[in-house]
Parts: C-alpha cells; sequence; structure tokens
C-alpha cells in the first residue's frame, strides 16, 4: 500500500489525526493536528482510509517521545506521543464537539479540566496471557494495537501501579515454569495501598507442583506489598489459594472516608484521579443539611458516602446486589447512617417508576457507558433542581443531556477529567439545574 506525504487537518473523536486526499477522509493513527506526515494505508474504503504514520515531516509542538518503549505495538495506550496537558486540552474539545452535535447543547460554563498522575495510575488491569510455542515463551499484557489477536509482548508497562509493573516480569517467568501454563489464559490485577491480587483464570485444573510454585511465589519479596493469589477455574467465582478473601481499601480525600472492595468488584481504575473526581462532585452538588440526594449507580458507595456526611440523606440504587451489600458495609464501617441501598436494574422503566416514589432534589448520575437513557426519559416523576452526571461516554451523555433539556434543564457546567491518560477515553462530568 502506497506512502504519501499529508497534513494533518484534526482530531477525530477517538483521537487519531484526519487527513483529506482525493475526497477520501484518512483517519492517521499517531498524528497531530498542523502535522505534515507520510503515512502507509492500513485500509482503504470507499469512502475513508486508515492509515498510520511513517515519517513525520514536521512535528507538532504538542509531540513527545513516547515513554514507553513498547508503544506503538501494545493496543494499552494510544496517546503518548502527545504531551499530557495536549491531551486533555483535545479531549475537552471532542466533549464540546460531541455535545454539540449529538446533544445539540453547549455547557454554559467550561470548568478547568482535573488532572492527576499520569504515569503508573492504573491499580486495576486485566492482561492476557499466551504461551506462544513459535517463541518458546509466554507472553502476558494487552492486546496489540494493530492485530488485536496478537499479546503484545511487553516487559514493562508505564501505566500499571508500579508495583503492578514490577511483578510483570517475575509473574511471566513463574507461568513459564508451571507445568499447566498453557491452561492459563488471563490475570486480572487490582492494588491498593497494601496489596496487589492476582486472579489467575485456569482452563485446566493445575497439579500440586504448580501450586506448589504458586505458594513459593506468593512469598518472594519482588515487591513492598502483600502478593494475594486467586485461581479462577473456567470463568467460575474467584477464590483466594492461601489467604482469606482479600478485602482491599482506599482512603478519599473527604473526611478520611475508607472504601472497602474485593478484587472484583467495579472501583475507579485511577485512584488518584478519583479523589478529585469525589471531591469536585461534592463541591458541584453544593450540598446543605436539607438535601435528599439519590446516587444512581452507586457502586460501592464511592460518591455516597462523601455525600451523605454533608446532606440530610443519601438513597443509592445498584443493578448488583453484591455492590449493594458491599456499600452497606461500607457505610456502616464509616459510621454513617443517613444512607439507604437498593438493588434496581437502572435499565427497567419499572425500576426509575418504583424509584420515584422517593422524594429527593438532587441527583448524581454515574452510568456505564450505556448512559441513562430510562432515568432521563422519565426525570419529570423525580423533578430535582439539580443533576450532576459523571460520563465515561461523551455520546451518551450528549444524548441524555438533550432529552433533559427538553425538560427544562440546562446544562450549566461541564469539564473533562484524564482518567485513562494515554488513552483516548474521555472522562468527563456536567452539571444540570431545572430551569
Ligand atoms: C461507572 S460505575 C460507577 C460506580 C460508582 N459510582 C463508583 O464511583 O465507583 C457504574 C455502576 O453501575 C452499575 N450498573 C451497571 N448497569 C446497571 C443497571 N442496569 N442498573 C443499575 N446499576 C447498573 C455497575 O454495577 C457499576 O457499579
Amino acid at each position: 500500500l502506497s506512502s504519501e506525504a499529508v497534513v494533518v487537518e484534526k482530531f477525530s473523536h477517538d483521537l487519531r489525526g484526519i487527513a483529506r486526499q482525493n475526497g477520501k477522509t484518512i483517519f492517521i493513527d499517531g498524528a497531530i493536528p498542523d502535522e505534515t506526515v507520510t503515512i502507509t494505508y492500513t485500509k482503504s474504503k470507499k469512502d475513508y482510509a486508515e492509515a498510520r504514520i511513517s515519517e513525520v515531516l514536521e512535528a507538532s509542538v504538542a509531540r513527545v517521545e513516547p515513554e514507553c518503549p513498547h508503544f506503538g505495538v501494545c493496543g494499552g495506550c494510544s496517546l503518548q506521543h502527545l504531551d499530557a496537558a495536549s491531551q486533555i486540552k483535545y479531549k475537552e474539545a471532542v466533549l464540546l464537539d460531541i455535545l454539540a452535535r449529538v446533544g445539540h447543547l453547549q455547557p454554559k460554563q467550561v470548568l478547568p479540566p482535573l488532572q492527576a498522575a499520569i504515569w503508573n495510575y492504573r491499580h486495576k488491569a486485566r492482561l492476557s496471557v499466551r504461551y506462544v510455542e513459535k517463541k518458546s515463551k509466554i507472553l502476558l499484557g494487552f492486546r496489540e494495537k494493530l492485530y488485536p489477536r496478537y499479546i503484545a509482548e511487553i516487559h514493562t508497562c508505564k501505566v500499571l501501579a508500579k508495583d503492578i509493573d514490577a511483578v510483570l516480569k517475575p509473574l511471566a517467568l513463574l507461568l513459564e515454569s508451571m507445568v499447566k501454563m498453557r491452561a492459563i489464559s488471563q490475570i486480572e490485577v487490582a492494588a491498593d495501598d497494601a496489596s496487589v491480587v492476582l486472579i489467575i483464570r485456569n482452563l485446566e485444573d493445575l497439579p500440586d507442583d504448580d501450586i506448589a510454585k504458586l505458594r513459593a511465589f506468593s512469598q518472594l519479596d519482588i515487591i513492598p506489598k502483600n502478593f494475594i493469589l486467586y485461581l479462577q477455574p473456567n470463568n467460575a467465582e474467584p477464590y483466594p489459594l492461601f489467604t482469606d478473601k482479600a478485602l482491599l481499601s482506599y482512603k478519599n480525600y473527604f473526611r478520611n472516608l475508607n472504601l472497602y472492595f474485593y478484587p472484583t468488584d467495579f472501583t475507579q481504575v485511577n485512584p488518584s484521579l478519583n479523589k478529585l473526581m469525589v471531591l469536585k462532585v461534592v463541591e458541584l452538588l453544593a450540598l446543605d443539611a436539607d438535601d435528599v440526594v439519590l446516587d444512581l449507580f452507586c457502586g460501592i458507595g464511592n460518591f455516597s458516602l462523601p455525600i451523605a456526611t454533608l446532606c440530610h440523606k443519601v438513597i443509592g440504587i445498584e443493578g448488583s446486589d453484591l455492590m449493594v451489600e458491599r456499600a452497606h458495609n461500607n457505610a456502616s464501617l464509616n459510621n454513617i447512617d443517613n444512607v439507604e441501598f437498593y438493588c434496581y436494574n437502572l435499565e427497567l422503566t419499572s425500576s426509575i417508576k418504583a424509584l420515584s416514589l422517593n422524594k429527593c432534589n438532587k441527583v448524581l448520575l454515574d452510568p456505564p457507558r450505556s448512559g441513562a437513557l430510562e432515568f432521563v426519559k422519565n426525570i419529570d416523576l423525580f423533578a430535582p433542581k439539580m443533576i450532576v452526571y459523571v460520563s465515561c461516554n461523551p455520546l451518551t451523555l450528549a444524548r441524555d443531556a438533550e432529552i433533559l433539556l427538553q425538560h427544562n434543564y440546562v446544562m450549566q457546567q461541564a469539564l473533562v477529567m484524564d482518567m485513562f491518560t494515554h488513552t483516548s477515553h474521555v472522562e468527563s462530568l456536567a452539571v444540570f439545574t431545572r430551569s
């Protein structure tokens, strides 16, 4: 496929460079607006093409040398060539563009982005494992960027928490020494301040020899933290091999609350940004002692507990029984008694109708990527004076925001948060008030 020089006009929503040639839009991986680059096509369709850079002829001032030796091959990151300040600036532009195009609206005020640790921020990850006969070795890591069916051969990862990064090599060596190494398909990692938990998915039972090797590994002094090893046979419930279940925790900046979780629970992957996000949400909700706040998609109570310390009552709603149980425990462990947690599927109209019997004057939404459509469609049943929306997908935020506008809400403020630096994920916050 041919290689030719093009000028990059702008970024796409997933922060690939866009250039145009002969009426065709070209999405160029690794290119930055205003650069002149030569490209190699990786895909060519009737009205668009995809390409990667062969050579940068004129570089943007925002271009930096990627920190990671595996950048470009590993699919874990896509933006290490762009300085971190520009990454978040462009993500803000993506959010505003999507709000305008999809939601036909713009916030009255754009607040400064939230940015915390930009390296070693990920405290959770799912790593693929495969024994590759041709290389006679175990590969442990993320999928390759260009060929996602392959696992990238990585020795280090600059976005994983330092302690997780430090175990990557020893872990691959451990797996390589096991009789049943071909039966290991994935390792899920979760870390807190005291421990690193490794959940090893085994597709076949492991012989005693392998279990003995895992025990020896769990006692090594590779990092200052505890290693806690779990096995997860064939997608069954994971169980700890040599210890009790690992109860992990993180501290909130806010009133030193301690949030406890099990390694497979949903928690925000970037704890340093999470701390700033919780503070910001609490600030934006402008709480007073009479407020009753409905916290939808509340998880383990990440926002519910801090909010409860400043208002009359919080009602937290979650789709998972286990998370509701965790949220209850977190409330009692932190001596907070003005919160209630219930399990409802928030995709069902019947759930939303049942919930509307609760009186609340403020609502916090933190939905998964699919958004909070059923809730916003039925917003008149609740009619809160304020809604704070935490979003991991600007497309569903924009869709839901447009519906809120049709119901007399105004988007007062919006901001982006650098939750997943060096990737194209856009995490944002928006505040709506009823006009
Ligand atoms: C982005 S997480 C937010 C969790 C929490 N607010 C936090 O900050 O840790 C989304 C949460 O929504 C829950 N969830 C997903 N689908 C749901 C549904 N249909 N109904 C209710 N909860 C759901 C998940 O279990 C998860 O805890």
